[in-house]
């Protein structure tokens, strides 16, 4: 008797410990819907991830975009962080990044001309004289395959892209996978690799313009911001570097100690006049290619705080200077001047024609990878 007692007893133990740790969070889930199809009839799906704490992450197979993410702030209240459009219309015409893979190469190339092993490339020019984001159509552009990833600690979806041996004038065929992962801990984590069939370049980044308030709330202005970076690329007209890796000791671009944004973004400084504002990349320090803290973002208002690690060696931070309140995103929010800023971590503009920066070139047999993720918490 005793026996049946004990076990009777057993069983309702773990039945009712079974049932509070199922109840602890909500349910990690993947949902999958169809966004719309592009000019060519293609169909691109939107895909829905979300984290035991109820997080969202929204990713399109149409430019590998982030469509929206969703944060708690102080409250434990969910808003979205990150810009974008309701729609794949809006997508398909937009010219500001919003959210997307950007590829085959992050930020510029002068004139949009390298040499690589003696022959010179010419790549499609789309910035003035200069080549920018991967050109007229950069992988921010084209529909990826997509593929749902889950297990027991994350979410995600698995992108693939095959760009053809002369893309946009870059040679090789490029098989690119980037994997989105959305953890329980509230990070965005972002694995790329890469490989190729000839030798070729490659830098690829992500273009999130995140707003911690919220997307369309303000501007972020009073942000603070670190950047675990002693020098900077300095530029020339057209944002394209000079070669020299320069101290940040004693500029407006010294971000080492947590800074408000807004604090000396209009300062009479050569370097922001060239933006105007911030549109620079930044050296992290003591890059080895492993994955480590580089960049801290504090929103005073909703108190939402991001933590960006990566295993890139640069960083650039661009204040949202060309935003003009001109596009209006998602629920009809408009997006005026400094309303929200990138983080885009890859190797250093122009690096194909600069012979001091570390290479960007892939040769067949090998893999490019990079890991960046955008973690967030309050504070
Ligand atoms: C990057 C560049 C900027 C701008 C944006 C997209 O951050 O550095 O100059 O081109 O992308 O608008």
């Amino acid at each position: 008797m005793n026996f049946i007692y004990k076990t009777i007893f057993l069983i309702l133990i773990s039945y009712i410990f079974f049932t509070c740790t199922r109840n602890q969070g909500g349910e990690m889930r993947i949902d999958k819907q169809l966004f719309g199809k592009t000019i060519e009839g293609a169909s691109v799906y939107l895909f829905t991830l979300t984290n035991r704490n109820g997080a969202m992450a929204q990713i399109t197979n149409y430019g590998a975009i982030v469509v929206s993410l969703s944060m708690p702030d102080r409250n434990g209240n969910m808003g979205d962080v990150v810009l974008g459009y309701d729609n794949l219309a809006d997508y398909i015409k937009d010219k500001a990044y919003f959210g997307a893979i950007v590829g085959r190469y992050g930020n510029r190339i002068a004139q949009g001309k390298f040499k690589l092993n003696g022959v010179e490339y010419t790549l499609a020019t789309n910035d003035g004289e200069n080549h920018l984001h991967g050109g007229v159509k950069g992988f921010n552009k084209v529909v990826w395959n997509a593929e749902e990833v889950k297990n027991d600690s994350s979410v995600g979806v698995k992108l693939t892209y095959l760009s053809k041996d002369g893309e946009e004038g870059y040679p090789g065929n490029l098989y690119v996978t980037v994997i989105y992962t959305l953890t329980n801990e509230n990070a965005l984590r972002i694995d790329y690799t890469a490989t190729t069939d000839k030798p070729t370049v490659v830098n690829l980044t992500h273009h999130s313009y995140f707003n911690l308030a919220g997307a369309g709330v303000g501007d972020i202005l009073d942000d603070v911001l670190m950047i675990n970076a002693d020098k900077f690329t300095p530029v020339v007209k057209g944002l394209i570097p000079t070669g020299e890796l320069r101290d940040v000791a004693g500029t407006p671009i010294d971000f080492r100690t947590p800074t408000v944004i807004g604090a000396r973004i209009d300062q009479a400084d050569n370097q922001l006049a060239l933006g105007p504002g911030y549109d620079h990349n930044w050296v992290l320090n003591d890059w080895d290619g492993s994955l480590r803290l580089a960049v801290t973002l504090f929103d005073p208002k909703s108190e939402r705080f991001m933590e960006v690690f990566t295993t890139e060696p640069g960083m650039q931070f661009y204040s949202g200077n060309f935003l003009d309140g001109s596009i209006t995103g998602k629920a009809g929010k408009i997006y005026k001047f400094r309303s929200a800023l990138c983080l885009e971590a890859d190797h250093f503009p122009d690096s194909p024609n600069q012979p001091n920066f570390p290479s960007v070139v892939l040769r067949p047999g090998e893999t490019y990878t990079q890991t960046t993720i955008y973690k967030f918490s309050v504070h």
